[in-house]
């Protein structure tokens, strides 16, 4: 099978494109053909030795994939071959035409639901339905602020926020990014390369403030939304995607009965995968209704996935770009 392979921490440009023996299977685990795969940031960290998983070399990043079940351990149950699956692999694997998991790891996918869609959905929904609720417990009528709102997690979570009954105010770094996350049902917009959030959201909310907040981006986003925060706001720790970890100040914690939370999806997964297939099946069941929109930005060949990470590390793309294989 072919597959983007890191040999050493790097760059993208760094990764190559091999051809590798086909892996064995164990009984409890099914072989993918893989058909398309997710880009997440994280992609860019695991393979420079930055992300909290750090695979034994040589290893294929990619968290995500859909494709078709084309073999079965014995002790897998519920699936058939031929089976078109979504997939999660938290230590990689998936830049490669098979992808080796266990059947916890897998949701089918709806018949009207095409590969390349199925393969932007996992990561991006899965992480922010499991924030928002699990982790944020956010209510109908609740202001949600999302930062980097026009990336892969960040639309998300604006359209699970609007479907869990929130006013969602998106903020992103361009008015053309913003156009898209009004498209899929933010309320009020900010531009932080322009505007200031804190004021933004004291004028959105008439001075009260919101009560959760979903912040990929981490650094200054996340410090300019700290002081703009309702009584016993949730404020969900979701990435860093800016370069920067903030520090917390413990007094403005305080003062409102602020609670500042951690989000780690995969590793949720790991731990309990019911957790997260249970979401990801009410996430399908909302986008089977019509209420969820994935945006694919662009596709890239398997083997350009160096220029596919880079696209997705220049932040000129809106949504998810996905690899083809
Ligand atoms: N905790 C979890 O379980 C979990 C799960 C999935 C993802 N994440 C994290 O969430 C973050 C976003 O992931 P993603 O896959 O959605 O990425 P993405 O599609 O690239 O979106 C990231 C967004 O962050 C903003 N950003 C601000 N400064 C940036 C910078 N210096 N470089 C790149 N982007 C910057 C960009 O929007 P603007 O240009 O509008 O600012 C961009 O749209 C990452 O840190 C990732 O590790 C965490």
């Amino acid at each position: 099978m072919r597959a983007i392979i890191c040999r050493n921490w790097c760059s993208p440009d760094d990764l190559c494109l091999a051809d590798l023996p086909s892996p064995s299977l164990a009984p409890d685990q099914v072989r993918l053909r893989v058909n398309a795969v997710g880009i997440n940031f994280a992609d860019t960290l695991m393979v420079a030795g930055k992300y909290q998983v750090k695979p034994s070399f040589p290893f294929s990043p990619g968290l995500e994939c859909s494709g078709e079940i084309v073999e079965m351990g014995p002790d897998v149950v519920g699936f058939k071959i031929g089976q078109r699956v979504m997939a999660i692999s938290r230590f990689g694997g998936a830049y490669a035409e098979e992808l080796i998991t266990t059947h916890d790891y897998i949701v089918p996918i709806p018949d009207e639901m095409d590969f390349i869609t199925a393969a932007s959905f996992p990561v991006a929904y899965g992480t922010a339905h499991f924030s928002l609720t699990h982790r944020g417990q956010l209510q109908a009528g609740e202001i949600l602020l999302v930062t980097g709102a026009a990336g892969g997690v960040g639309l998300a979570a604006i359209e699970v926020g609007k479907q869990l009954g929130a006013m969602v105010i998106a903020a992103a770094g361009s008015k053309e990014k913003l156009a898209i996350a009004k498209s899929h049902g933010a309320d009020h917009l900010i531009n932080y390369a322009k505007e200031s959030i804190c004021t933004r959201v004291k004028e959105i909310t008439n001075g009260s403030g919101f009560d959760v907040l979903f912040d990929p981006v981490g650094g200054g986003a996340f410090e300019q939304s700290l002081r703009a925060t309702n009584w016993q706001a949730r404020l969900l720790i979701v990435g860093f995607a800016g370069g920067r970890i903030q520090q917390v100040p413990a007094n403005h914690v305080l003062v409102k009965n602020v609670s500042v939370i951690g989000v780690v999806w995969g590793a949720q997964a790991a731990r309990e995968p019911i957790v997260v297939t249970r979401g990801l099946n009410q996430l399908l069941t909302w986008w089977q209704a019509g209420r969820l929109k994935p945006h694919v930005a662009k596709t890239f060949p398997l083997e350009e996935a160096p220029a596919a990470m880079k696209a997705l590390l220049s932040r000129a793309y809106p949504g998810k770009i996905i690899l083809t294989c």
